[in-house]
């Protein structure tokens, strides 16, 4: 892999073009169906009974007795957990793939044009991975780097006072090294009122002195209070009017910059957007390598191929496939993922999302309407692929290619917007507006989508 961008690195990546999964025709995709439609079409299979009950497939202890063929499998499959497991984000540098073009941005604009930074894009897309390495090579050129997650509940006064609690006093421009204050090992908290604003708070970070701070909130699309996001915009416009030597990192689920910080002009120029785009076909194969490199397999380049097509860019989907990928073929007791592993793994993600959803759902997509009407409902889920996941009849006529009328799109959807059903429809005045009720629907319709093309 090829050397990590620093600071003080002047080099700055250019942004490549997105490719996200190969665009095929709804018609394409309902004549030829994935095993998984087979399974959800049928009802699923009754569970033969097994003899044995499961066991843990390795002991928790760590000195390995017996290094024997069982626990060397063994070894491997939890280290292909351990470096593909999808359910975290990445926190260092070791399992982080790709991305050296968002990093040195990120890097840019935070070293060099010395502005506050809104990292965006779709769910998964990796933003918390970004902003947890990103902060690993801040701290390494000795920035102060604060990390915190907004939840729903987030209150201005009680996160910055938390960020300030942990800025030592000794940073203050009016605290000597020496002085009781700084021996004292007092922090930035002390000196703030016990109600303050944005104003206040960028008064006291513009102090700061002999360090600089970067503030790290995590999921900022999450927060439902408007006041807080006001409250933030005006910190940000203070800060920069003072020239503070604190800089934000804001992430969040968003498909354009407007949509998280709402409509700010003031703070424009002091704000630079991140989009994070999908992964490119490189970056999937150097997420591979990470499994490859911890588990000791190779993907096939047609393994690599169809887990890319199917991820269509998600890093998420990248992992969660791969370690499936990985793990059919070590259960096989081999070293090489091929094909064959690849689409076991999508079937039993294809799977275990449709059992995920709530009985009601999945009953509804396995009745015949939903059948006979699927590749409407496939182009119903790529329509939907917005922030919001509303799409209107025009968008699902586009993707259909232009080949059925609207006013038979728009009968057939109402035909699923009924009050439990699988879309909701949206009181827009004129056309109206739908959307699909769970968002896991869409997802598990797009992949069986792409599968259904790969298996023709
Ligand atoms: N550059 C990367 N290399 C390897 N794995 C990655 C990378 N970026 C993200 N991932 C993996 O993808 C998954 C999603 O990443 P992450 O949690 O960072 O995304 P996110 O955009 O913050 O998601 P959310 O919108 O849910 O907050 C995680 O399993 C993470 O480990
Ligand atoms: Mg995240």
């Amino acid at each position: 892999m090829a050397a990590e961008p620093l600071f003080a690195d002047t080099a700055q990546g250019v942004a490549k073009s997105t490719v996200p999964a190969g665009t095929i025709t709804a018609r394409q995709a309902g004549d030829r169906r994935p095993a998984f439609l087979d399974t959800l079409w049928r009802g699923a299979p009754e569970a033969p009974r097994v003899a044995t009950l499961p066991r843990f497939a390795a002991s928790a202890s760590d000195d390995v007795e017996t290094e024997d063929e069982d626990s060397e499998m063994s070894r491997r499959k939890l280290a292909l957990r351990d470096a593909l497991g999808a359910s975290q984000p990445v926190i260092g540098r070791e399992n982080f793939a790709g991305r050296h073009d968002a990093l040195s941005q990120l890097i840019t604009a935070i070293e060099q044009q010395r502005v506050h930074v809104v990292i965006y894009g779709e769910r998964g897309i990796g933003k918390t991975s970004l902003a947890h390495v990103f902060s690993e090579t801040a701290r390494e050129a000795r920035y102060l780097v604060l990390y915190g997650s907004c939840g729903t509940e987030a209150r201005f006064d009680a996160m910055f006072r938390a960020f300030a609690a942990k800025i030592p006093r000794l940073y203050h421009k009016s605290v000597l090294p020496n002085s009781p204050e700084a021996e004292r090992g007092d922090h930035f908290d002390v000196m703030l009122e016990e109600h303050f604003g944005p104003r206040e708070l960028a008064e006291l970070f513009a102090d700061v002195t002999g360090t600089r701070v970067i503030i790290v909130l995590d999921e900022y699309d999450r927060v439902i209070d408007p006041s807080f996001r006001r409250d933030v915009a005006e910190l940000i416009k203070n800060l920069s009017d003072r020239a503070a030597r604190v800089q934000l990192v804001l992430t969040g689920v968003a498909q354009n910059l407007d949509e998280l910080i709402g409509y700010a002009p003031s703070i424009r120029r002091n704000i630079v957007g991140l989009p994070m785009r999908p992964l490119t076909a490189a970056e999937v194969r150097d997420v591979l390598a990470i499994g490859e490199v911890a588990s000791d397999i190779h993907y096939s380049d047609e393994s690599v191929n169809m887990i890319n097509t199917m991820a269509g860019g998600s890093p998420y989907l990248v992992r969660l496939l791969g370690h499936r990928a990985g793990m059919a073929a070590l259960d096989q007791r081999r070293s090489v993922v091929d094909d064959s592993h690849g689409r076991a793994a999508v079937e039993r993600v294809l799977t275990d999302w449709n059992a995920s959803l709530p009985r009601r759902v999945q009953a509804s997509l396995s009745r015949d309407e939903a059948r006979a009407q699927w590749p409407l409902l496939i182009a119903a889920a790529r329509a939907g692929s917005s922030a919001d996941g509303y799409f209107g009849i025009d968008d699902v006529f586009t993707e259909m290619g232009g080949s059925v009328p609207h006013s038979v799109i728009e009968r057939d959807l109402r035909q699923f917007a009924g009050s439990h059903d699988l879309l909701e429809m949206s009181a827009n005045p004129g056309e109206p507006l739908f959307r699909f009720r769970y968002p896991g629907v869409s997802a598990l319709l797009l992949m069986s989508a792409a599968m259904a093309k790969l298996t023709t």
